[in-house]
């Protein structure tokens, strides 16, 4: 690990134009979280690194962003999208400063904010290029399809030449196979000089950084290339890439919670958040979403076809098939919830059970009771939410709707069907249920009427 001190710029001035979208292309989401949060967070890991973030103008939810994810980051605003160079000097005192920080002048990395896979020991392998003595090193690779990228041109002895966009390439050019992935780290005592002798004379009409090398060349700085895997450097330009980079966020976090002790049966189908906790022993049946803030602790089964957002499933629960959780539901340890259950904003003691069809919303339900088949917590008149509270080891019997505000006493019971608006004593039963009527011999008088009056009819 490099010890100089290390200034991050981070490019979130663009527009995004090819996203289509009116949301600021970088606060698309990965795995929940917006690209320029996977980024900060990344850069915000590394020991001695300070943060600069380049947004463009009235990009206000872009800088609320960064500065919700690394509070100490400064912002630079870059006044009209003029390039990526442009961009990075829009950080000019930042970068000034970075060069007065020591003899040498620290390390200046850039990041693109649009590509937000870049782990940190990348980050670090890329640096450590500068330890060996190069002034420039960019971290190139080879995607399976190079179009869009810039290209990388080598001499004869692996030395980085200069960077050439897809749209200023010669056939022969287009026709390399080593990329840009735009991560680029700058050991250079005056950088901001160096980028302000670039021109704007190619096909865009923009200041790209990637002249940069040519510049430095001239100059008698030495550029490198550090190779990594297209899976830590994609860019995201489109829905499709946007989409793709989703895909190997879950596989990469899909395997580091395997390595850790959880079972899944179908990796493929389990759908994680950038937040999700998961301790060992839990397994995981095919098709489960995790959405944000959620905790599973050890031992937890989930079946399949769950969608869990917000909450916190205690040890040894039994989950699913087919449950949803929304914010707020935190269930006990060895508590279990069967199909087509919701819980939201509820807590459950240990050992309770809701095992089919219900809805619980707002309110707790005490250690060991049981909820029936059918139970609704009438949580909502269309003006105010209302809470219900069951006892611990109470039991509701099958389709009841308890009208909350509501308590029932520990122990209790309620009887199947009812409609309950009144608290319930402990140790009581309540039931509110018409008298059954039974009428003997009735279905058989009943068949004889019906079926002469068909007959009639036929004739
Ligand atoms: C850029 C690189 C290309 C590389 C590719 C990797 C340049 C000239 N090209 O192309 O070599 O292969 O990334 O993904 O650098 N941005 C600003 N201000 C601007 C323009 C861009 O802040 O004026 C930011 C964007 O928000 C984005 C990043 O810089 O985060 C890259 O910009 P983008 O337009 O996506 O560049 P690419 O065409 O992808
Ligand atoms: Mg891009």
């Amino acid at each position: 690990m490099s010890v100089r001190p290390c200034l991050f710029v981070v490019l979130a001035a663009g527009k995004g134009t090819r996203m289509k979208s009116s949301l600021p292309k970088v606060l698309h989401k990965i795995a929940g979280q917006s690209m320029l949060a996977h980024v900060l967070t990344t850069a915000s890991r590394i020991e001695g690194g300070k943060i600069a973030v380049v947004v463009g103008p009235g990009m206000d939810a872009v800088g609320t962003e960064a500065v919700r994810v690394v509070p100490g980051a400064r912002m630079f605003e870059q006044s009209a999208q003029l390039g990526t160079a442009d961009a990075v000097l829009a950080a000019k005192p930042a970068l000034d400063e970075q060069g007065a920080d020591s003899q040498a002048g620290g390390d200046v990395v850039v990041l693109f904010a649009d590509t937000p896979l870049v782990r940190g020991e990348v980050i670090e392998r890329l640096r450590a290029a500068l330890d060996s003595g190069a002034n420039i090193a960019v971290l190139g690779f080879r995607p399976k399809d190079p179009t869009g990228y810039g290209r990388l041109l080598i001499d004869d002895r692996g030395g980085l030449t200069g960077i050439r966009e897809e749209q200023d390439a010669t056939d022969a050019e287009r026709d390399i196979g080593l990329c840009n992935s735009g991560v680029m780290a700058f050991r250079v005592p005056r950088l901001s000089e160096l980028l302000s002798r670039i021109g704007s004379a190619n096909a865009k009409g923009e200041y790209y950084l990637t002249d940069a090398i040519e510049i430095a060349r001239q100059q008698g700085l030495k550029a490198t290339v550090v190779e990594c895997d297209e899976s830590d450097v994609l860019g995201v330009n489109t829905r499709e890439q946007l989409a793709v980079a989703e895909g190997i966020w879950q596989a990469r976090a899909r395997s580091a919670f395997m390595r850790d002790g959880v079972t899944m049966v179908a990796p493929e189908t389990v759908w994680l958040n950038f937040d999700t906790r998961i301790a060992s022993d839990v397994s995981i049946e095919p098709n489960v979403i995790f959405a944000a803030g959620v905790t599973v602790e050890e031992g937890v089964q989930i079946l399949g076809f769950c969608h869990i957002e917000g909450a916190t499933i205690g040890k040894g629960a039994r989950i699913g098939p087919f449950a949803r959780f929304r914010p707020g539901a935190r269930i006990g340890a060895n508590v279990h919830i069967g199909n087509f259950v919701e819980v939201k904003n509820v807590t459950l003691g240990e050992g309770a059970k809701a095992n089919h069809l219900s809805y619980l919303g707002d309110g707790s339900v005490g250690a060991g009771a049981n909820i029936g088949a059918g139970t609704i917590f009438c949580n909502y008149d269309g003006y105010n939410k209302e809470k219900t509270e069951i006892g611990e080891g109470a039991f509701i019997g099958s389709n009841t709707s308890l009208v909350a505000p509501l308590k029932i006493g520990a122990g209790a019971y309620i009887g199947s069907g009812s409609v309950i608006t009144k608290d319930v004593s402990p140790g009581a039963l309540a039931i509110e249920r018409s008298a059954q009527e039974e009428r003997p011999g009735w279905a058989e008088k009943f068949r004889a009427v019906m079926s002469r009056r068909k007959a009639a009819q036929k004739r």
